[in-house]
């Protein structure tokens, strides 16, 4: 199913208060939100949902970001998903996100970077999962 993917608000966004303004952008994009909440990730539990970046020179740094403050996490409905959503968010390192992407406005760098979203439909999948039960998608 190419309607749905996952997105994930991060604490540097919550810091400089720019989350209304990024839930802006997504929902102008013409996204649909169908699951959201704030929550805290722990350091393991980051862990958890980076696994597949276990080893990397930056999977520290990351995960310590990642549990440092809350996050927003969001399913989201619109077709072809996955691939708006990566278009509308930008290159990882806001320096090199093209201009009006959500990366380059509200993002700093590679680290804090704003927001996360999922890179497929099968990852955006074991994402949601991640943080959400059936009951809690609409
Ligand atoms: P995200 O979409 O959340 O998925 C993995 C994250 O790892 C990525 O965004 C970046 O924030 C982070 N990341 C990727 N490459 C690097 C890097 N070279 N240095 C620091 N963080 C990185």
């Amino acid at each position: 199913n190419t309607r749905f993917t996952f997105c994930m608000i991060k604490p540097d966004a919550f810091k400089s208060d720019t989350v209304s303004d990024i839930l802006l952008d997504i929902l102008k994009a013409g996204f649909k939100i169908r699951g959201i909440k704030i929550t805290m990730l722990t350091k393991s539990k980051a862990e958890q949902f980076y696994d597949i970046h276990q080893g990397k020179e930056f999977f520290d740094r990351l995960t310590t970001f990642m549990s440092s403050g809350p996050v927003m996490a969001m399913v989201l409905e619109r077709p072809d998903a996955v691939e708006s959503m990566r278009k509308l968010i930008g290159k990882t390192d806001p320096a090199q996100a093209e201009e009006g992407t959500i990366r380059k406005k509200f993002g700093s760098d590679t680290t804090h970077n704003a927001v996360h979203a999922a890179d497929s439909y099968e990852n955006a999948e074991r994402e949601w999962s991640f943080f959400f039960s059936k009951r809690e998608i609409y």
